[in-house]
């Protein structure tokens, strides 16, 4: 049967229709928003390559955790800027360090009803800005980096984190991670694995946000090249295997056909990262009116969407329950 019997444009005639028959919704809860937290400020700091976003002070974040909920968005991300750094980047697991210290503030305020994530990595909190510990050559050490991201993560838990994301790209981490929350009695604890993290220059805003940039070098040795297809399958298999609870892809938008496929490979969660380049780019070219952002960004969250992540963590989660359609 062809045309003229069929006509393709009978189910796109009304907007009901239309809605009807929409394939891929966007719900608030299934975002993520991300906060970055700044222990040396006592006013929101204003971070200009991600125009509308900011660092908050420890005392403001209760206040971001109330907004998320209002936008009906459950879960944060945290990111901690230390005042001090160091060679090891102890801020990242001592008691009092910047995410700890927020942890325990959203979750007294919010206990249950907010979803605190904690991002696992040395890279805000070592002096040469790498994610993991650095030897004379200034090579990162994968298997004395294993025990620093294992400290971080209980004692982010103990803090009250509800969610440990390893970020650092270390082989072995997850599996490293999972015994050290066990031996301290977290083995509820969920870990989202930062999976098929490539190597890219869409993190670039962020790096000026979390002051994370390498202070030499770059992260190619251990995040993912662009051009990898058979390695992020096998990054997100190892992980599973290492007792991963959800897998995530990152960034999103260069790697939608990453997203997919691991979407039809795996049966976990998928988790699909819409990273700081991505949200800059929406927000200088809406500035400059050359797009219209609202439209924009129901147009990239539901692509991300459709390609097979289950959750986004977006810049945009706050802005957008009165966008979607
Ligand atoms: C920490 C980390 C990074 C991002 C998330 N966690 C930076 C990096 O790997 O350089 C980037 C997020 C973004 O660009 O939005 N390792």
């Amino acid at each position: 049967m062809s045309f003229p019997t069929v006509r393709m444009r009978r189910l796109r005639r009304t907007e009901s229709l239309r809605a009807m028959l929409s394939q891929v919704q966007i719900q608030p809860s299934s975002l993520i928003y991300p906060i970055f937290v700044d222990e040396t400020i006592t006013e929101p700091v204003p971070i200009v390559t991600m125009q509308g976003y900011f660092r908050y002070p420890l005392d403001q974040v209760i206040g971001e955790g109330k907004a998320a909920l209002e936008q009906g968005v459950k879960s944060v991300l945290l990111f901690g800027i230390p005042a001090e750094k160091n060679e090891t980047g102890s801020g990242a697991y001592t008691k009092n360090g910047v995410v700890q210290k927020a942890a325990r503030k959203l979750k007294d305020e919010f206990k249950e009803k907010l979803v605190i994530i904690g991002d696992v990595c040395l890279c805000e909190y070592t002096n040469h800005g790498h994610c993991g510990v650095i030897n004379k050559e200034g090579e990162v050490q994968n298997d004395e980096t294993l025990e620093l991201l294992g400290k971080t993560a209980v004692s982010q838990v103990e803090s009250g984190v509800d969610i440990v994301a390893p970020s650092a790209m270390m082989d072995g981490q997850i599996f490293a991670i999972r015994e050290f929350l066990d031996e301290a009695g977290f083995e509820q604890t969920p870990i989202l694995a930062y999976s098929a993290k490539y190597a890219s220059a869409f993190y670039g805003p962020f790096r000026e946000a979390a002051e994370s940039t390498p202070k030499f070098g770059n992260r190619r040795s251990y995040q993912m090249s662009q051009g990898s297809v058979h390695e992020a399958l096998r990054e997100i298999e190892l992980d599973i295997n290492e007792g991963a609870d959800m897998i995530m892809v990152k960034p999103a938008l260069a790697y939608l056909d990453i997203i997919s496929l691991a979407k039809a490979s795996f049966d976990v969660p998928i988790v699909a990262y819409n990273v700081s380049g991505e949200y800059s780019m929406v927000k200088a070219a809406a500035l400059n009116g050359w797009i219209d952002e609202k439209s924009v960004v129901q147009e990239i969250l539901t692509g991300i969407k459709r390609a097979g992540a289950d959750l986004i963590i977006t810049y945009h989660a706050k802005d957008v329950k009165n966008w979607l359609k």
